[in-house]
């Protein structure tokens, strides 16, 4: 491998596990954002400026302007995500931009913190602490504090890819009577395996517990509205780990309200981080986590390293990338 290729990465060094860094150094001229915090806009239409490669998050948007404003020395952006709709696919493939990002490595511990929110949100965990540390908790009364069970019920997930597949797994020992899903189109029978495709409608409207895992894009937007929440059972969980964009959040708020369903676990939510003050954060049926899907250290290595392999992959051309979006 050759090198010497000028490189912009959207953080400091310090953001990032080291090891990852040390490879990128070894063969690129690194430049690094300043701060451990999104790039301001106005730097990074600066930075981008004849560079080879791009290291971003998914705090980053890369758009059209972004892409206008870097030379046509840009070769690759490396994102440090498995989610890409922070990025103009069409606009970057249109350049002839090669995309990478993460996928599979953070499928695990994904999964995990979806299964994780499921439980914490269905028996209650974070308000039942919540009133133990602020004395509402008077003794062991019969209803206090319950909620629904895994045992017997059916789990709907929109978006059976690698994540919506290991959450399956991972449910599977709990005595769910059934998994559905929707999504696109049907899969084949050895990657459903025992899960049944449903329309939309059938899914959002017989799930107990329905974990949104769909890559997003921005068709999606708003599609859990006031006409979804209305459909879903009143004992009904709903789960979002995908992108906040997908939920309409004042007809979220709404329907948790009025218990129209029974609660919500939400990794991801707009904007992020979201204001303290945001409605759903005063709400006991609502249980919110700052985007920690993939925060897991040694997954965070993984993708680190992959993003870098990536992005030297693309440059030198000795061999594929990890990882690429075609
Ligand atoms: C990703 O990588 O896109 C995930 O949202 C991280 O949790």
């Amino acid at each position: 491998m050759s090198g010497g290729w000028k490189i912009f990465v959207t953080r400091c060094r310090q953001a990032f596990p080291t090891e990852a860094m040390d490879k990128l150094e070894q063969f690129c001229q690194v430049t690094y954002h300043t701060e451990d915090k999104p790039v301001p806009k106005e730097t990074l239409l600066q930075q981008i400026k004849e560079k080879d490669g791009l290291l971003c998050l998914l705090t980053d948007k890369i758009d059209s302007q972004v892409l206008e404003a870097a030379s046509q020395t840009l070769k690759v952006v490396g994102t440090m995500s498995v989610g890409t709709d922070h990025l103009d696919i069409q606009e970057l493939k249109s350049r002839s931009i090669r995309i990478g990002y993460t996928p599979d490595v953070l499928t695990d511990a994904t999964a995990d913190l979806a299964v994780a929110i499921l439980l914490a949100t269905s028996r209650r965990l974070m308000e039942g602490n919540q009133a133990l540390r602020t004395g509402g908790w008077s003794s062991w009364n019969p209803l206090w504090m319950c909620g629904p069970g895994l045992n017997g019920a059916t789990v709907g997930i929109l978006g059976l890819g690698r994540i919506g597949m290991a959450i399956m797994n991972r449910l599977k020992p709990f005595g769910v009577a059934q998994f559905i899903y929707s999504g696109r189109s049907k899969k084949q029978d050895h990657v459903e395996n025992g899960a049944k495709f449903v329309s939309f409608d059938s899914l959002v409207e017989s799930a107990d517990f329905l974990v949104i895992s769909t890559a997003y894009t921005e068709q999606m937007r708003g599609l859990f509205n006031k006409s979804v929440f209305d459909r879903m059972k009143t004992s009904a969980v709903l789960i979002n780990i995908s992108r906040g964009g997908i939920i309409n959040q004042e007809d979220l708020y709404n329907a948790l309200k009025d218990n129209q369903i029974f609660g919500a676990g939400l990794d991801v939510m707009e904007p992020e981080p979201l204001p303290v003050d945001h409605p759903l954060t005063k709400l006991d049926n609502c249980l919110l986590i700052p985007h920690l899907g993939s925060a897991e250290l040694q997954t965070r290595g993984l993708m680190a390293n992959m993003t870098v392999e990536n992005i030297l992959a693309a440059l030198s051309g000795d061999k594929p990338m990890p990882a690429e979006l075609k």
